[in-house]
């Protein structure tokens, strides 16, 4: 992290005080900082009891060799049992668990705890029917509809380990993950509502299942949902529709009870070189993270809110925050399949007002866009109903965290800015709404049972008012477990910097300002976020390099007013493809999003005729930020060939290769 950045202290003088009422009537309150920190591991079994358990645990965290964590050693659970049958079983059966709401605006489906109950054992079934075994993964590829959760907690249910695939991520991404983690079965459907028309999804799921044939491994079944009724290519051997399979199950299951540390689901995410981690979660540590963390820092209360998550499945805050938090706490939320401006601008606006939503969870990328819009749309709206909101994916800047709570909050509302990753599975640093004054930008301190610090490249804690990196200095229930099928990687990328002091680095840098509350400031590697997801900058260029006409890429993520940051890359195209001809980069942009998905879409791409590198060949990225972010092109001396750089500004300001 450069200087420029740690010394980059926001002034922030704007605070905001918890509401009375939120603060009387709070699930957590301020007692429980000291608490945790004079037990932390009293205090996360006493977390833990908010499930419920097969046979209790043994032993709270087993941490003798780490960073291989073990949590509540011998104790017994069901993941899907917690999340549904629990809740039915204690007379809540009629209680509301999703308020679907589809992209077309006929599109309606109230779902009560009882009724996705039988829709998860009718699923588990037909999974087992299928020959879905305990320890199989199972992948799932779906728009936001019920069956996605259905899918999810069915597979919870027999043990089988889910994969959830972002809707957006192309066939080739699909495949990568299909084989990383020999998913034997996929569940996708025909395809989706976005933006006022049908996308499908099957033929991505045909492509993927080819392409990993070709790899040595064998998708044996593909469990197809019908959402649009669009055509699909079918090969009996292999597809089964979800209505033929499913509808028809059982709906008596006996959920197993798997132990704590059984595999619950593998996220991929990027990291810093261009193959995807698999991120993989278990049962006991995790559900209790999410549990509680759903609980605390939204402050829960289940038989009055409405919470709503605008995540998509396919990220983690869409597991956590949509699927096992809220579920395991039997709240009752609202599940939204397409965009927000579709029909019109303010559709999500008015689902808040339709359905009384009290609790609102979203991400910066999202409030800008709105931001920008202006405020007369969401003021068409009541949105009283509102006492909480939530952000969360990057950091908020204080003008949207402002606008947040004051437009959509009524000014009422505390907004807590939620610090967490694929890999901590729960909310790690957050204010509380009942114990915190909001502070806009800063996602102020670690939550109870969490420990969080900034270091200096020593690993030591630096003092208030400088910068560092973001630690986790103990290990917490849902942490990941390992990447899937690599151990090493695993110790490498979060525990190999801060391996004496035994911290978890988390890749992002931060500051402490003065009164010693943390301040995200955002990755120290070379991974991206853009609107709130995570790229990696090798992974778009391998993507730009298998291109015939390419020869070298280079990808950096510049700020940007409504991603937050945008990828930009600097190519330089073989010879033989000459100057690349009229549409080379709209070509190229096309094969990135064919290759990842359209979230990877370089916003800019720049043919040109070399990279900058220092002599050992290590492209200088931060001189490429510069011409992305049109900054003066900064310190020159460790590149090899120090004219490059002056080429490549040439050509920027000859606008030329420009999109
Ligand atoms: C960033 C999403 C600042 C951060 C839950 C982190 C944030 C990465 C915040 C994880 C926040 C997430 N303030 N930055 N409140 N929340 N980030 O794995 O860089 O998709 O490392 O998990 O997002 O992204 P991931």
């Amino acid at each position: 992290m450069t200087e420029e950045t740690l010394s980059n202290l926001l002034r922030e003088d704007r605070r905001f005080e918890p509401p009375a009422e939120i603060a009387e009537s709070a699930n957590l309150k301020a007692d429980a900082y000291e608490r945790a920190a004079a037990d932390r591991e009293g205090f996360w079994a006493e977390q833990a009891e908010r499930l419920d358990w097969s046979q209790k645990w043994e032993r709270v965290l087993d941490w003798d060799d780490p960073p291989f964590a073990k949590w509540f050693v011998g104790g017994t659970l069901n993941a899907s049992y917690n999340c549904v049958d629990r809740h039915v079983e204690a007379g809540r059966g009629d209680k509301v668990a999703l308020h679907w709401v589809g992209e077309p605006v006929e599109d309606r489906r109230d779902i009560t705890y009882a009724q996705l109950k039988d829709d998860v054992s009718r699923a588990a079934n037909a999974l087992t029917e299928l020959g879905v075994q305990t320890g199989d993964r199972v992948a799932i590829y779906l728009p936001m509809i019920p069956e996605a959760v259905v899918a999810m907690l069915a597979c919870a249910r027999i043990g089988a380990p889910h994969t959830v695939v972002f809707g957006g991520f192309s066939a080739d991404a699909l495949a990568s993950r299909l084989v990383d983690c020999e998913a034997k079965v996929v569940i996708t459907s025909d395809g989706g509502y976005r933006r006022g028309s049908a996308s499908a999804l099957k033929p991505a799921v045909d492509e993927a299942r080819a392409k990993t044939a070709e790899q040595g491994h064998t998708v044996e079944k593909v469990l197809v949902v019908r959402r649009t009724g669009q055509d699909v290519t079918w090969d009996d051997a292999v597809d089964v529709w979800w209505h033929d399979v499913v509808d028809s199950a059982s709906a008596d299951h006996t959920p197993q009870a798997f132990d704590s540390e059984h595999p619950l689901y593998v996220m991929y995410t990027s990291g810093t070189t261009g193959k995807p981690k698999g991120i993989l979660h278990t049962t006991g540590g995790y559900l209790t993270g999410a549990s509680y963390t759903h609980w605390a820092v939204f402050d829960l209360k289940a038989d009055t809110d409405v919470y709503w998550c605008s995540a998509d499945i396919g990220w983690v805050t869409g597991h956590s925050y949509m699927v096992y938090g809220p579920l395991a706490n039997g709240a009752t939320q609202v599940m939204y399949e397409g965009t927000p401006d579709s029909p019109e601008r303010g559709r999500w606006w008015k689902i808040i007002q339709d359905y009384g939503v009290t609790i609102f969870y979203t991400a910066p990328t999202a409030i800008r866009s709105f931001m920008k819009q202006g405020r007369e749309i969401p003021d068409k709206f009541d949105m009283s109903s509102l006492r909480i909101l939530g952000s969360v994916g990057e950091p908020i800047n204080p003008e949207a965290y402002v606008w947040y709570r004051h437009v959509i909050g009524g000014d009422r509302t505390p907004v807590v800015d939620t610090w967490w990753q694929t890999e901590t599975g729960s909310i790690m640093i957050s204010p509380l709404p009942g114990v915190t004054h909001g502070k806009p930008g800063s996602a102020m301190t670690a939550i109870p049972g969490v420990s969080a610090e900034v270091v200096n490249e020593e690993g030591n804690a630096v003092p208030n008012g400088s910068g560092g990196y973001l630690v986790l200095t103990e290990p917490w229930p849902a942490m990941l477990r390992t990447i899937w099928g690599d151990d090493d990687r695993f110790r490498d990328t979060y525990w190999s910097r801060f391996r004496s002091q035994g911290f978890y680095f988390a890749g992002d840098g931060a500051k402490k300002d003065e009164d010693g509350d943390i301040w995200v400031l955002g990755r120290v590697d070379d991974v991206m976020n853009v609107s709130g997801h995570r790229l990696s900058t090798t992974e778009i260029e391998s993507a730009l390099v298998s291109h015939p006409k390419v020869a070298e890429a280079a990808v950096v993520g510049a700020k940007d007013e409504d991603t937050g940051q945008a990828v930009c890359a600097f190519v330089i195209l073989r010879d033989e493809a000459g100057d690349g001809g009229d549409d080379i980069v709209a070509e190229l942009r096309q094969h990135v999003r064919k290759e990842i998905g359209p979230i990877a879409t370089p916003r800019q791409i720049m043919i040109v005729p070399e990279l900058p590198k220092t002599r050992s060949g290590k492209i200088m990225r931060r001189l490429l930020r510069d011409v992305a972010e049109h900054r003066e092109v900064g310190d020159v001396t460790t590149l090899a060939d120090s004219t490059v750089m002056d080429l490549i500004k040439d050509k920027e300001s000859a606008g030329k290769g420009e999109d």
